[in-house]
C-alpha cells in the first residue's frame, strides 16, 4: 500500500477509497465550508437573491487549481437552493445529443454541474449557448435543403462550471456566466481548521501542533491535507508528525519529491532557466498540463518559480531551499534580468562606435 501512496497525494484523479472518504468529508453547507471568505460572501448574496425571486440562480463559473473545493461548492449551491444537482464533465459529453438529453431532463431551477468545462467540444458548446442564455434548445430536423431548426424551451436551470484553467474557456462561453469566482490556495489557519474538522469526522485523535504540521505541508489544498491526515492515521505506529512526513517525503516548505525534482532540473540541467515547459515536461516524464495545473501554481505562490516569456526560471528562494536540503547548486545563467542601457556612459570602455 505504501508504495503508491506518495504519488497519490497530489493525484488529481480519485481512487475508490478516496471517493468514499472525500464524500464523507465534504462540507454540506456554506457555513461548513471553511475559508474562501470572499467567494462565500458573494455566493451567499447570489443564492439569497435567487431564492427570494424564486428563480434559477445565475450561472456560476468556478476556477482554480485541483482540490480546492469546486465540486464541493457546486454541491453546496444546489443544497442551498434546495434543488437537485446533476454532475457531468467536459470529456464525458461527447455529442450534442448527450447534452440535449441531460438538459431536457432537468427540473425547474436544478443545478447542472459541468466539471472540466474547458474540455467540452465545440459542437456541444454550441448547444449550451442558447440553453444558458434563453433556456432554449435548438434542434435540427431533416437533412439537406428541407432541414430546418426547431427551438424547444427548457425549464430555467443553473449551470455551475468548474475548470482548472480559465484561460482555456472560449469567450462566448465565459460571457454566459453571470458570476465567476476564483478559488485560491487556503491559508495555514484555514487548513488547520479543515484538518481538525476532518479528524473529528474520521475519528482520528490529533493535537494542535500535529494538525498545524499537516496544514503546513498541504500545498494550500484541502484535498491534500485530507490525504495527509489519512496517511498519518494509516501509519499510526509512526510517532511524531515529523517522522510521518518524512515517510511521505514532504519537506518543510510542503514540497514533495516531484516538486523538488522539477526545481532541481531547472537549476542543475538548465542553469536555473529560463527553460520552456515542454523541455521540462520531457525531463520529468510528466504531461505539460500536469506541470502547469498541479505543480506550478504552488511553486509560483511560494516564489520558487517565475514564469517569463522566455520560459520557467528557478528563483534564488528555490536555490536556497534546495541547497539547505543538500542539493548541488550550480550558478544561475543570469542572476538579474538583463538591464539594457539606453545610452553609453560617457567614457565607458566598451563604447563601440
Ligand atoms: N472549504 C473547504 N472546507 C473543508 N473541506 C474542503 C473544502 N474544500 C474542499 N474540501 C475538501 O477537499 C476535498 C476536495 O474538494 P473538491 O473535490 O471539491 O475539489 P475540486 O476543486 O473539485 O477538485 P478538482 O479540481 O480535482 O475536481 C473535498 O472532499 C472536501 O472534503
Ligand atoms: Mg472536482
Amino acid at each position: 500500500m505504501v508504495d503508491d501512496d506518495r504519488s497519490r497525494i497530489l493525484a488529481a484523479d480519485l481512487h475508490d477509497a478516496d471517493v468514499v472518504v472525500e464524500s464523507s468529508l465534504r462540507p454540506r453547507s456554506l457555513d461548513e465550508y471553511i475559508g474562501q471568505r470572499e467567494v462565500k460572501a458573494n455566493l451567499s448574496i447570489l443564492l439569497t437573491a435567487a431564492r427570494a425571486r424564486g428563480e434559477a440562480a445565475d450561472h456560476v463559473l468556478l476556477y482554480g487549481p485541483p482540490g480546492l473545493g469546486k465540486t464541493t461548492l457546486a454541491t453546496i449551491i444546489a443544497r442551498e437552493l434546495d434543488v437537485n444537482v446533476r454532475y457531468t464533465s467536459g470529456p464525458a459529453v461527447e455529442r450534442p445529443g448527450d447534452l440535449a438529453a441531460v438538459l431536457t431532463s432537468l427540473e425547474e431551477r436544478d443545478v447542472l454541474f459541468i466539471d472540466e468545462i474547458h474540455r467540452l467540444n465545440r459542437a456541444v458548446e454550441e448547444i449550451l449557448y442558447p440553453a444558458m442564455e434563453d433556456y432554449a434548445l435548438d434542434v435540427m430536423i431533416g437533412k439537406g435543403p428541407s432541414a430546418r431548426s426547431l427551438r424547444l424551451s427548457l425549464k430555467p436551470f443553473t449551470v455551475v462550471g468548474a475548470t482548472t484553467r480559465a484561460g482555456r474557456i472560449s469567450s462566448p462561453l465565459r460571457d454566459r456566466f453571470g458570476a465567476t469566482y476564483r478559488l485560491d490556495f487556503y491559508e495555514e489557519v484555514e487548513l488547520t481548521d479543515i484538518v481538525e474538522r476532518s479528524a473529528r469526522i474520521l475519528g482520528v485523535e490529533i493535537d494542535g501542533p500535529a494538525a498545524l504540521a499537516i496544514a503546513r505541508r498541504g500545498r494550500g489544498t484541502p484535498r491534500i491535507v485530507n490525504r495527509l491526515l489519512k496517511r498519518v492515521r494509516d501509519h499510526a505506529e509512526v510517532h511524531g508528525d515529523g517522522q510521518a512526513m518524512r515517510l511521505l517525503e514532504i519537506d518543510d516548505a510542503g514540497l514533495d519529491s516531484t516538486d523538488r525534482k522539477l526545481l532541481a532540473s531547472i537549476i542543475q540541467k538548465f542553469a536555473s532557466g529560463p527553460v520552456g515547459v515542454a523541455a521540462l515536461a520531457a525531463v520529468l516524464s510528466e504531461e505539460v498540463e500536469t506541470i502547469e495545473d498541479v505543480y506550478e501554481p504552488f511553486l509560483l505562490r511560494l516564489g520558487f518559480l517565475d514564469r517569463t516569456p522566455q520560459g520557467r526560471v528557478a528563483t534564488e528562494g528555490a536555490r536556497t531551499h534546495l541547497a539547505g536540503l543538500g542539493y548541488e547548486i550550480p550558478p544561475p545563467r543570469r542572476a538579474e534580468p538583463d538591464i539594457v542601457p539606453l545610452w553609453e556612459e560617457p567614457g565607458s570602455s566598451s563604447g563601440g562606435t
